[in-house]
């Protein structure tokens, strides 16, 4: 995917650690050749310590846009000028538009798992969510839930007072009831509507990792949604699958979050065939 590079190309990229097995310049180098945009995307594996001077650097280039990933979505806030609102509330940043003051900070990850659940008509509208983890990702789905109405969100995670400090996070910006459990009373949790699992628990390549070794657990909901890709089908979303439960994995929500990134960069908005385009591209490259 050779693209012409000359004196106005703009620079793209994504800055995390590690980053060799990122799709997202896939996406994004697709986008700029199938919009004919004088865009390159390229990856940046930056070290724990030299965040804030690789912003300013990036900055000093004028790169004009960058995605953020593991472990630096919450760590590169404070190099920014200025934040979205729903990106502050999550206290994550995944996106980064350089404007004159310097980079202003978003969050497309929620969106992005908010366009995978509709397109699959899953509903968080007065559902009971089950969301499984505390960390970072479990923060952008708690706060995509609250706003969306979502009527219980139960949290279970391996640390208690991590999932506490979630709830009262959301707490304090929406009135959604909120519950915390840890893995071992799972057995007592109430029927529910959908389970969202956002630990790395059962990602390549310890695929035979669940974070749910309770039978019962599968007895209680209709949808579960894995918020990891590799592999398609974690042993998570394999048990629910077995048990006739409707399953989703990360795959869109990586897509979905890097064409609402791509949107942001160069006000553009993307179609469908191009997004057809873009998936059938990353499937041709990742087998
Ligand atoms: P991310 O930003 O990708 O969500 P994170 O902030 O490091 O990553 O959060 C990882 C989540 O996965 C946490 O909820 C973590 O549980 P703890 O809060 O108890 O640390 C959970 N997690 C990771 N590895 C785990 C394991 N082996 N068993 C149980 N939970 C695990």
């Amino acid at each position: 995917m050779q693209q012409n590079i000359n004196g106005k190309t703009k620079l793209l990229g994504v800055i995390g650690n590690p980053i060799e097995h990122t799709i997202s310049p896939t996406i994004h180098n697709t986008l700029a050749k199938m919009l004919n945009m004088n865009f390159v995307y390229v990856p940046f594996k930056v070290d724990y310590n030299d965040l804030g001077k690789a912003i300013e650097g990036a900055q000093a280039l004028n790169i004009v846009g960058l995605n953020i990933t593991v472990p630096y979505k919450e760590k590169v806030i404070p190099s920014l000028c200025d934040i979205m609102p729903l990106a502050k509330q999550i206290g994550a940043v995944n996106t980064l538009k350089l404007t004159e003051k310097g980079y202003v900070g978003y969050n497309t990850d929620a969106d992005g798992l908010f366009r995978s659940l509709n397109e699959h008509a899953i509903t968080l509208r007065e559902s009971h969510i089950v969301i499984i983890g505390a960390g970072g990702a479990a923060r952008a789905v708690a706060m995509l839930c609250a706003r969306e109405k979502a009527n219980k969100i139960t949290i279970i995670n391996r640390t208690r007072a991590k999932a506490q400090e979630l709830a009262h996070h959301v707490r304090r910006h929406y009135p959604t009831e909120m519950e915390v459990l840890r893995f071992h009373d799972i057995h007592g949790i109430d029927t529910f509507d959908v389970a969202i699992q956002t630990t790395p628990i059962g990602m390549s390549p310890n695929v035979l990792n669940n974070p749910v070794t309770d039978d019962s657990f599968y007895d209680k909901f209709h949808t579960a949604v894995d918020l990891i890709y590799n592999p398609g089908k974690t042993a998570f979303l394999k048990k629910a699958e077995e048990k006739g439960i409707q399953i989703l994995n990360g795959f869109e929500m990586l897509l979905y979050q890097g064409i609402k990134a791509y949107e942001i960069w160069n006000n553009v908005e993307i179609s469908d065939s191009v997004l057809e385009e873009v998936i059938r591209q990353i499937k041709n490259q990742n087998g």
